[in-house]
């Protein structure tokens, strides 16, 4: 099956074994294989952060392990390292320690970072953390910015937070299956005010949340132009996170 749709997937939780996604090898296949057959051409695995923390040796062997089945198995699909990190104001500084001492790895060992909240955060506690990531030298990637209650009661954050140098994921099912209405109305709020920067699915199993976004896709590609959405489902992170392989720089 192909799709129609070229897709880098910045999201998913598809180390097996190692954090609340795929639970073993298997599933993960499965997860590949259906985000392939949708379009997707590169997944970002990005486990918790507490995966490199508790389990750094395990984690990284699994990665390992799943490359190089996926080589096998599923060719034409790029997996490239990534890691959702948890910030909190009060911890900020043992997160930018983390990385600089690599234990968190980057996105594909980029300087940007994929970096979440709960979704009370305050705005002062996401900007405090983005700033302080900034001044380490990292360049946060707000994951699913759409859940942040803070920012859906104040949009205009959001653009602070570009403007300091902070990029914002969207997930793909937010688009057009998120059954919480603020979430979703949010998650398009952000796309029509080109506020987006990269998408993800934020897959965590095939049963639980699976890689499911073709209802996403046709909804953005009706509501933007061809440029702002092809920005926002490859070429950006094509460009940000060195995918040599799609030809921008
Ligand atoms: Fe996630």
């Amino acid at each position: 099956m192909t799709s129609a749709f070229k897709v880098v997937d910045v999201h998913m939780h598809v180390i097996p074994g190692v954090d609340d996604g795929a639970l073993d090898q298997q599933m993960a296949l499965e997860m590949l294989q259906m985000a392939q057959e949708q379009g997707i051409s590169t997944v970002f695995a990005a486990p918790h952060s507490s995966a490199f923390r508790v389990l750094p040796d395990e984690t990284g062997e699994s990665f390992r392990l799943l490359c190089d089945t996926a080589a096998q198995l599923l060719p034409g699909m790029q997996i490239c390292l990534g890691c959702e990190i948890i910030c909190e104001p009060v911890y900020i500084e043992q997160v930018t320690e983390m990385l600089r001492s690599g234990i968190y790895p980057t996105m594909n060992n980029t300087g940007f970072v994929l970096v979440e909240f709960t979704p009370g955060e305050s705005a002062q506690g996401i900007i405090h953390c983005a700033a302080k990531l900034l001044d380490s030298g990292y360049q946060p990637m707000l994951a699913h910015t759409e859940r942040y209650i803070a920012l859906q009661n104040s949009p205009e954050t959001v653009e602070v937070l570009r403007r300091m140098g902070a990029r914002v994921q969207v997930n793909l099912y937010s688009l057009a299956k998120e059954k919480n209405p603020a979430v979703l109305t949010f998650a398009r709020q952000l796309v029509r005010m080109k506020k987006v920067d990269y998408l993800g699915t934020d897959a965590h199993r095939t049963y639980h949340r699976p890689p499911d976004i073709l209802d996403g896709l046709q909804w953005l590609y009706q509501s933007s132009d061809k440029e702002y959405a092809d920005a926002l489902t490859w070429k950006n992170a094509a460009r940000d996170l060195s995918l040599d392989q799609y030809g921008l720089k």
